[in-house]
This record gives structure tokens, sequence and C-alpha cells, in this order.
């Protein structure tokens, strides 16, 4: 079923080859901005119109999930002024988009360390996610002060602790256990990571989730980042041979 703008909504039948979670590794907003001789935060603006080109083409593909790499752990590093625009940009893209997200039905969650964050964007973090907690079309999950050994490790922190209270044995340990202490409980695992600006790294990014994701690097900058970059990913991804460890499944050898 189609809406009348020709977005999918929840319960359509998703196509085959299309991916249900895909994750976005936005890189190249410096290298696009300095190309042209253009201050590194106006290659970051350009980048949040590529976010929203990004969301919009998810929603009419048919994605269910998608997972947006906007500030690592290790960002931080980076100069006072380009964090404060980093922090700044995601206000704005909060305070500019939420009501459009939320309109066209879109589901916000946000992972990654709250502390280290200002208070006000901790709270508009929050209500980005009570506001859209309902809702039933694409899922947004932006990862922002996200790194994913630090969140590994946290859960591990967690098991640790309900061992050592007594309400887990060290053998009940599994794989799914640790992965539902993870920030990303209940979402599929990504099927597709996709990195723009040529770089093929996952740079901390959904390391344990990406067992088993395809990886698709493409040779532009984030920037650029359009519909046809996205389907483009998507077919090079359908063409893809999805064997999770087991054997070939178009031969069956
Ligand atoms: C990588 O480009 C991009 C980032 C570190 C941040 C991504 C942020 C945006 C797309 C805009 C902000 C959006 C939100 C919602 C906050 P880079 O700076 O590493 O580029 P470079 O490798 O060419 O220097």
């Amino acid at each position: 079923m189609s809406r009348a703008d020709g977005v999918q909504e929840t319960g359509a039948p998703l196509q085959t080859g299309v991916p249900v979670h895909v994750g976005v590794i936005m890189d190249g907003n410096g290298r696009w901005a300095t190309s042209r001789n253009l201050p590194r935060v106006e290659g970051h603006r350009r980048g949040v119109e590529a976010l929203r080109r990004c969301v919009r083409a998810a929603r009419e593909i048919g994605i269910r999930y998608l997972t947006i790499y906007s500030f690592s752990s290790e960002n931080w590093s980076r100069p006072v002024s380009e964090i404060s625009e980093l922090m700044g940009l995601l206000r704005r893209f909060l305070r500019h988009d939420l009501a459009d997200l939320h309109a066209a039905n879109v589901k916000v969650r946000i992972i990654g360390e709250r502390a280290g964050l200002s208070r006000d964007l901790c709270l508009m973090l929050d209500e980005a996610e009570a506001l859209t907690r309902d809702n039933t079309g694409l899922t947004l999950v932006v990862a922002f002060n996200y790194g994913s050994r630090q969140e590994i490790a946290e859960a591990a922190a967690r098991l640790a602790a309900e061992v050592a209270a007594g309400t887990l044995r060290p053998e009940e340990i599994t794989a799914d256990l640790l992965g539902s202490r993870l920030s990303t409980a209940g979402i599929p695992d990504p099927d597709l990571i996709i990195r723009t600006s040529g770089e093929q790294r996952l740079s901390n990014f959904l390391l344990w989730q990406a067992a088993y994701a395809e990886l698709v690097f493409l040779p532009i900058y984030w920037p650029e980042f359009d519909h046809a970059a996205l389907l483009g990913a998507i077919q090079e991804y359908a063409r893809r041979d999805r064997r999770f460890g087991g054997l070939a499944a178009r031969t069956g050898s």
C-alpha cells in the first residue's frame, strides 16, 4: 500500500532485495567543503540537507530502519568550534525537522552516550523519542556521541553486574543476551551499511550488529548523497549473495 505521495507506509510488503535496516556512515563533509574552498562547517550544513534527502528516499524505498552515524565518540578530538557546530546542527535538525518527521510517521530513536551532552540537547533528544514513540513508519536511529566498542563494553558490564547480583549465571550469557543489552536492543541487525567518501572502514559503528551486514562504499562525499545514491547502493546489495556463514542460497552448493 502506498500513500498518495508515493511513500510506503508500515505494513507494505517489502520489495524483494530491499534491506530492512540500512546503516549510513555520512563521511566526507569536510572534504566536500575543502574541495570547494568552503569552510568545513558548510560541508556539515550541506550534510544535513543530504540527510533529509536520505530519510525521504529511505521512506520512499520502503526501508524500515535507518541508522545514521552523526557524531562518534571520537569526534570530540575535533576543534571545539567544529564540535559546537555539529551540536548546533543536531539541535536545528530536531527543532526544524521533528514535526515533519512526526507527520511522516517516523519513529526517532537516539543511541549513544548522553554524558557529555548539554542538558538542553538531552531534553530535545528525549522529546524527539517521546513524541514519535508510537509512530509505525520508518525508524530513524540517530547515533550521536556513539561508539560501538564503548556500547559493547557497557553491555558486558551490565551482564557482569547481573552475575554479581546473582540474577544471571555466566553460562547463561549468549550472543543474543549480550545483543539485548546493547543500545540497539529490539532493532534488527543492519542488512546494509553504506559509507560515503570512498573510505572503507566501519570506524566504530555498529561493530557487533554488523556481523553479517553487506558493506557498500560509495565514491561520493556525503553532501552529494541523494535518492539515486541510496538506490544504487541497494541495487549493489541486492546483487550480493548473503550466506550468513552457510552455503550459497542461489546454487545450493
Ligand atoms: C563526517 O564528515 C561527518 C560527520 C563527522 C558528522 C556527520 C554530520 C552530518 C551529516 C550533519 C549533522 C547532522 C546531524 C543530525 C547532527 P567529516 O567531517 O569527517 O568529513 P571529512 O572526512 O571529509 O573531513
